[in-house]
């Protein structure tokens, strides 16, 4: 009996120290307060220094995650080279330990510590460099097994590393001074955060510490770029807040004339890799992502010469749901354009009770992409039966928006807004 008190509580101990169970504490951090000079931060308010001064406690001395804002989404780090704070990544996401985390880093020279001795960074990758950090890309280097703990790479050859443009998150990797491993702070499956009250709702008692920095402003993750396995060209692994445009545009700009630009091949759109597809290495193909708790369904509407599955009308698609709905309390969500042409329809029925959500104007897909994770999660929270999606054109952050929807989603319907 007395052996038996000891075991659980000796096991207890044991859960304790490996994960972050306890009361979850949210300190506001005023991005506005925070500068860069060169690669270092200046902090003109007391109360942001103490609260990055607290944040950095937590990640060094205690090794524990803490939630911070990054421009993309919200992120769920710890120490990056620290396999047993890393390992508290795991088990407050959920994430199975086969799929391998992004290291953040303040500077160059924070990079170039985590890479093998002598590896001089490409010059595709330098171009990228320059333009688009910091920001929402991010860039597979070969890992230095040396440094980087195989709990990050999921044992791979590589690490992906990017530096984030939020003045909380740079200042924070600054001051704690050591690159953050950080995946977006949701539990694994689910839609990833943009705003602190998402994180707090999803993982509230699993963790310690989330920095609010407010809204994240692009609002879909990072694009993931491999530079290193394509024979002088770039694949994207997860389109995200970069486009492949600007990718294109910047390789075009600035490499040499008379030098080979490399292609930008897209998974699924350029290529496909079915090795690939089985190894969570690429993002989101061997897991489900993107999911609230709610089904999902995808509205194609848009004209398609390669698809030939039939157009209902949406009348008669709202119809055919109130059939699987027993109660009359159907509720059913709907997130598309503003300028769409979904709302007329909606509007027309009325023996629904909707909850619309406005992404923002076709013409704006980086709007769209800054709205649809709270569209995804607001709709959750609206404890709608069924969530409709719109989709938009494929074209700069469009791209990573239907990549989003397209796994957010478990059913896809062609559908047509003109007829009645
Ligand atoms: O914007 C972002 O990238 C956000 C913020 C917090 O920085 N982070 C993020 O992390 O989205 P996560 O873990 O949710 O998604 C990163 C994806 C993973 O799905 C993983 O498959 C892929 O990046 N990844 C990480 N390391 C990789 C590697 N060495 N090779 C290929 N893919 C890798
Ligand atoms: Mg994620």
């Amino acid at each position: 009996m007395f052996l038996s008190c000891i075991r659980r509580f000796y096991v207890r101990c044991l859960r304790f120290m490996a994960s972050d169970e306890f009361t979850t504490q949210v300190l506001k951090c005023d991005p506005s307060t925070i500068s860069f000079l060169a690669d270092e931060p200046q902090i003109d308010s007391d109360e942001t220094m103490n609260v990055l001064k607290t944040a950095s406690h937590h990640l060094i001395d205690l090794r524990r995650t803490v939630v911070f804002p990054t421009e993309t989404v919200y992120g769920l780090g710890a120490l990056a080279l620290d396999a047993f704070a890393a390992s508290k990544i795991f088990s407050a996401k959920g994430r199975p330990p086969d799929n391998p985390l992004i290291v953040h880093v303040s500077s160059l020279n924070m990079l170039q510590s985590l890479l093998p001795t002598g590896y001089i960074i490409p010059e595709t990758y330098k171009i990228l460099i320059k333009h688009f950090w910091p920001g929402a890309l991010t860039l597979l280097f070969p890992r230095n097994p040396d440094v980087v703990p195989t709990i990050i790479t999921a044992n791979q050859s590589t690490v992906a590393v990017r530096m984030p443009s939020h003045p909380v998150a740079r200042a924070l990797i600054s001051i704690a001074n050591a690159p953050l491993a950080a995946p977006s702070a949701n539990t694994s499956g689910k839609p990833s955060p943009t705003r602190a009250e998402h994180v707090h709702r999803d993982l509230n008692g699993k963790l310690g510490l989330i920095l609010d920095g407010g809204p994240c402003s692009v609002g879909l993750e990072s694009t993931v770029v491999d530079g290193l396995h394509c024979d002088g060209n770039l694949k994207v692994l997860r389109p995200g807040g970069v486009t492949v445009e600007d990718i294109e545009r910047v390789l075009r700009q600035d490499l040499p004339e008379n030098s080979h630009v490399p292609k930008v091949l897209v998974y699924k759109r350029d290529y496909a890799d079915e090795k690939m597809e089985i190894a969570p290495t690429t993002p989101g193909m061997k897991y489900r992502h993107y999911s609230p708790s709610v089904p999902v369904t995808l509205l194609l509407t848009r004209p398609s010469l390669l698809d030939v599955q039939p157009a209902v009308s949406f009348h008669s698609y709202v119809q055919s749901l109130k059939r699987y709905i027993k109660d009359s309390g159907l509720k059913i969500g709907v997130l598309a354009a503003t300028d769409s042409k979904i709302w007329d329809k909606v509007t027309a029925i009325e023996d629904v009770a909707w909850f619309r959500y406005h992404l923002g104007p076709l013409a704006e897909p980086n709007v769209i992409a800054h709205n649809l994770f709270d569209g995804l999660l607001s709709s959750e929270r609206e404890g709608v039966d069924i969530l409709l999606i719109e989709e938009i054109e494929e074209n700069r952050e469009g791209l990573a928006v239907m990549n989003r929807v397209r796994k957010a989603a478990s059913k896809t319907i062609r559908v047509d807004l003109e007829s009645v």
